[in-house]
């Protein structure tokens, strides 16, 4: 089915005999992988008697020459695949097959993507970025000192310089435009992580998708907050090359040094909130983080610090 998406990428019509001659299929064959195309991976597809089929726009997929050039050639190593089960599981089997990092894996489509807390990542086909840093960390506990915020920073980045100036952040490493999310990190950690340890920077982007009903809660996409549509390619470039100086600036300074700048640019510093954890639920007003990206709550007039993967923070309105 991914080799007929691929014969059709260029938004032009393509008659059904054609197609089936290339891909050795009858021409109903190919109608019904054209109806597969619609129906599970949500590719609208026009047919016109007397000229075949072509999908509604064309379709630009990820090419790891495009993303070399438009990175000027500073890019890690990566493995791009139509489809896998999780970027950030393909990354982590990358790492056990001995694979040296940094490497960056990316795909088109992931069929279980990941949140946090085993949420479900919703990811079709060729619209967002589905993207995985693999770091090795040698460094000790000090390295991975707030991180998952660091990542948050450099994505918010990113996404401003695609356009979309009203994004922020919401703690731990959410961005969001307003209540809508637009994109989502998940940092998953193998070895010992006081010694020599990797990590994958799991990175979700919302770039061109525009319809998604599985999504359970408000979201949005570049595509959707600009209007334009988005060169997946460049975007991978542009977010590799912000990584590396985020990167590069927590390695040599600590989280310390970009403290103040996270807290800048937290969508709900000052807020009234609630923090989850499970069953049980603390009301305070952020303060802002720790040193350490630790979130500050002033809880009935005295100040304690949270951090862990399992909380989860709402706006006290929303409740
Ligand atoms: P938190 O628990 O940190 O307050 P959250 O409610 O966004 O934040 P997460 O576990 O961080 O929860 O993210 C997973 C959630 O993100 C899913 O449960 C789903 O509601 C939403 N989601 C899934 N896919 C997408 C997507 N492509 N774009 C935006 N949101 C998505
Ligand atoms: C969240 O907000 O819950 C985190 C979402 C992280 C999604 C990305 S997509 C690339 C990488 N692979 C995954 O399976 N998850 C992360």
């Amino acid at each position: 089915m991914l080799t007929l998406l691929k014969l059709l990428k260029d938004g032009r019509f393509h008659s059904g005999e054609a197609l089936g001659a290339i891909l050795g299929v009858s021409r109903s064959a190919v109608w019904k992988q054209l109806q597969r195309l619609e129906s599970e991976l949500g590719m609208p597809i026009h047919r016109v008697r007397g000229r075949g089929y072509r999908l509604a726009e064309p379709l630009q997929l990820l090419e790891a020459g495009a993303i070399m050039s438009l990175a000027h050639g500073s890019c890690w190593p990566m493995f791009i695949s139509d489809s896998v089960d999780s970027t950030n599981a393909h990354a982590l089997r990358l790492v056990e097959e001995g694979v040296v990092a940094p490497f960056l894996v990316l795909a088109e489509q992931q069929l279980a993507g990941r949140g946090r807390r085993g949420r479900k990542w919703v990811s079709p086909f060729a619209q967002n970025l589905y993207y995985s840093l693999v770091l090795r960390i040698d460094g000790g506990l000090r390295q991975l000192e707030g991180l998952s915020l660091v990542v948050g920073l450099a994505v918010l980045q990113a996404l401003r310089d695609s356009g979309v100036s009203e994004a922020g952040l919401k703690w731990p490493n959410d961005v969001l435009v307003g209540p809508r999310k637009i994109a989502g990190i998940l940092l998953e950690l193998v070895g010992d992580p006081a010694d020599v340890c990797h990590v994958v920077l799991g990175i979700g982007v919302n770039a061109n998708m525009r319809v998604a009903e599985e999504v359970d809660q408000q979201w949005t996409s570049i595509r959707l907050e600009t209007g334009e549509l988005v060169d997946r390619n460049q975007l991978v470039a542009h977010l590799g090359g912000v990584l590396q100086s985020y990167l590069l600036r927590h390695q040599q300074f600590g989280f310390a040094a970009i403290q103040a700048e996270w807290e800048k640019n937290h969508l709900w510093q000052g807020c009234a909130v609630s923090l989850v954890a499970g069953v049980s639920q603390i009301d305070g007003v952020v303060l802002g983080i720790d040193r350490q990206g630790a979130l500050r709550l002033d809880v009935a007039g005295v100040e304690n610090t949270y951090s862990g993967g399992e909380l989860s923070l709402r706006l006290r309105d929303d409740t």
